[in-house]
Formats: structure tokens, sequence, C-alpha cells
């Protein structure tokens, strides 16, 4: 069965659970998602069932850090409040970590809860969750991270916390379900099929031009490209992490329906299209793509020749909706 009915249950009602959960929960939600297509967890993976916001109503915590909580929540589900200050594309954190950031297999956002502050080999240090969320501000919302230990950021961390409430800390098992894992890359991959299958499958949502669709200020379907859409920093921008996004999650409510070679074939697509500069640009897409080509762009179309038409992607300084390239907060450090 993969109905969007199943779908809809999973990534909302069916997360509910208490904060202990009892063996025989844990088989419903994993019968869930194999009934939807996910694989089973092997023997090593660690299960863990987020709490939902009507257990954390029931739970007996201070009355002001269930407000704080539920204050982060919304500003995961609605980050467009921040827009202008924060965040200045058409994105809501919840666009891309799809369940409220709970879904197995679409990036569940509580494993960062438990395994940093470690080292990130994005940045080369270590990062610690604010760091981490803030990564995502800079890259994924073409924005500025709220200040570290500002009431935002605060309430942002405390709602991944508390999603990974009873997991212990730097767990030893690889997480079930964790980012967006991608099928095997297939040989050849197709813009033009790319092309024709998001056409077909997609753009009643996202549109042609990939501008999504905006009504009253809200967004209801993102922008896969364009000046509305994560820069050319963000994860997505990767052709495994685009693919095994659209696998995982995409069409929306059908989840798995795409074959491997669809699903890469429109990564493909998406990722050959423009956004704006990724916030580490030196001015020279050459030098740009010598300092985080071996690292980051040798799994995107960043600085590549577009055969359809010749287009260098990324070689242009357009920033966006925002005035400035890279923020502050995105900086080395030396612990010295
Ligand atoms: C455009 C899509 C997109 C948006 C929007 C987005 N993210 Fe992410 N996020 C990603 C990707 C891609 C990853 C990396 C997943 C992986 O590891 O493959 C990620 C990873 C994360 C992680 C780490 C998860 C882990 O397993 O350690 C956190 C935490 C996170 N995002 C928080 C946020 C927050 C908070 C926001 C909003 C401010 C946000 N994200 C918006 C795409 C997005
Ligand atoms: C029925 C409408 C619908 C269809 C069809 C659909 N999407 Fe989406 N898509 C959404 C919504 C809504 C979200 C945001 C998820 C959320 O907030 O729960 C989303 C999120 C996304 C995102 C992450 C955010 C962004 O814009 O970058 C990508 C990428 C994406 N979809 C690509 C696709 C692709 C590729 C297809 C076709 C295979 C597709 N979508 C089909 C509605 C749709």
């Amino acid at each position: 069965m993969k109905s969007p009915f199943a779908y809809a249950v999973l990534a909302g009602s069916l997360l509910c659970s208490t904060g202990i959960v009892a063996s025989d929960h844990t088989e419903d939600y994993i019968n869930t998602l194999t009934e939807l297509g996910f694989p089973a967890p092997e023997d090593n993976e660690l299960v863990h069932i987020p709490p939902t916001l009507e257990d954390l109503e029931q739970s007996d915590m201070h009355p002001e850090l269930k407000r704080v909580i539920r204050r982060g929540h919304d500003l995961f589900t609605n980050t467009q409040q921040l827009r202008g200050e924060n965040v200045f594309n058409n994105m809501n954190c919840s666009n891309c970590h799809l369940g409220e950031g709970r879904m197995p297999f679409s990036a569940p956002v509580w494993p960062a809860a438990v395994t940093l502050p470690g080292y990130r080999g994005k940045n080369d240090h270590v990062n610690n969750l604010e760091e981490r969320i803030a990564g995502c501000f800079t890259y994924s919302m073409n924005g500025k991270p709220p200040a570290y230990g500002s009431d935002n950021m605060v309430a942002i961390s405390a709602y991944h916390q508390w999603l990974a409430k009873g997991v212990k800390m730097y767990p030893e098992k690889p997480v079930y379900g964790r980012g967006f894992p991608a099928p095997e890359r297939p040989e050849q991959l197709s813009y033009a099929n790319g092309k024709q299958l998001f056409n077909d499958n997609c753009a009643v949502c996202h549109g042609e031009d990939g501008q999504g669709l905006r009504v009253d200020g809200q967004t209801v379907f993102p922008a896969p490209w364009g000046d509305g859409s994560n820069n050319w920093g963000a994860g997505i921008v990767r052709l495994v992490t685009a693919a095994g996004f659209i696998k995982n999650n995409m069409p929306l409510g059908q989840p798995l329906s795409l074959t491997d070679q669809e699903a890469w074939n429109i990564a493909y697509y998406m990722n050959s299209q423009e956004r704006p500069q990724d916030p580490r640009y030196t001015g020279d897409i050459e030098e740009t793509l010598e300092k985080y080509g071996p690292t980051f762009h040798k799994h995107s179309l960043y600085g590549q020749t577009r055969k359809s038409d010749g287009k260098v992607l990324g070689d242009h300084s357009n920033t966006g909706e925002k005035d400035f390239l890279q923020p502050e907060s995105v900086h080395p450090r030396t612990f010295e």
C-alpha cells in the first residue's frame, strides 16, 4: 500500500508517541513505513520516534519550557515570519524536513541534537547545534542566522533537542532514516527526460519555472530553483542529496513512486537551474571551485557548463533577495 493517506498519517498523527515508546508502538511505526516502501531498520540501527506537540502538552515539563519549545516549532514550520531578517527566500525549514522535522528519510533534525558538538567537514571545524542550524539558515534559507544565544536561536535549538527526547548523547548505532538516503547513481543522467518528468509530475505544484507558489505572503509550494530557493551552497544542490530527497519525498504524498533513474534525472534537471550565489563565493567561480570543488561542489553542477544552452552555472553575483553575500556567522574557528 502506498496511499497518500498512509503517508499523511505517518507525517502527522502517527508520529504521536508517548515519551516512553512501547515496543508495539515502534512496530506499528515501522510497519507504516515499510508499507510505504521504506526499508525496515537494520539490526544495528537506532530507531527513535520523536514526540509530537500533543505529547508536549501532556508532559509535566515547566510551562515556560513548553512555551519556548512551541515557539521553536512555530519558527521551524513558519520560518517565513523571519523573512527579511534571517530568511531571504520562500522557504520554511519544514519544506525540506517533512513532518515538522520528524519524518525518517526526510532528514529528521533531532540527530543533530545528539551527535553534536562534532567535527563538520563542510566548514572544517567543530560545530555545536546552534552552528548546524545556522548552516541551514545561511544556505538553505539563503539568509542570516539568528544570533547565537538569541531568543529565536534558543527556541529553535530547544525544539530540536526536545525532539531527541530519550536518546542518549553520541549514540554508537547509526540512526535509522537519517538524512536523505539516495538510490545508487545510474550510469547516464538525462536533462531532457528530467525536464519532461518535472513538467509532468512536479510543475503542477512547483511551476514549470520552478517558482513555486506563494499566497498572501505564505509559501504554499516552495521554489526548487530561482531567487526564491536555496542558494548554491545548500546541501540539496548536491545531486545525490536532491535525488535522495526526491525519491523519498516527492511528488508530495507519493514517496518512492519514481524509479531511481527518474529521481536522478529530475535531480539533474532541477540542479541545472540557477539560484542565488554560494555565500562562500570569492568573486571568481574558478577560485571558488578550487576551494570547494574537492569537498562540496564535486557533487553539484556549480561551475559546470549546461549542455542545453552553454550557460556556466553559478557564474554570477546574484545573491537573491538579500543585499549581502555572506553572513558574519560564517567564519573559521581556531579554538586558540
Ligand atoms: C532546501 C532544503 C532545506 C531547508 C529549507 C532546510 N534544510 Fe536543514 N538540511 C537540509 C539538508 C540537505 C541537510 C543535510 C542532510 C544530509 O545529511 O544529507 C539538512 C540538515 C539539517 C540538520 C542536520 C540533521 C542531522 O541529521 O544531523 C539540521 C539540524 C537542520 N538541517 C536544520 C534545519 C533548520 C533549523 C532549517 C530552517 C532554518 C532547515 N534545516 C532548513 C536541507 C534543508
Ligand atoms: C501536490 C503538490 C506537489 C507535487 C506534485 C510535488 N511537490 Fe515538491 N513539495 C510540495 C510541498 C508542499 C513541499 C514542501 C513540503 C512541506 O512543507 O511539507 C515540497 C517540497 C519540495 C522540495 C524541497 C523544497 C524546495 O522547493 O526546494 C523539492 C526539491 C521538491 N518539493 C521537488 C519536487 C519534485 C522534483 C517533484 C516531482 C517529482 C515534486 N516536488 C512534486 C508539493 C509538491
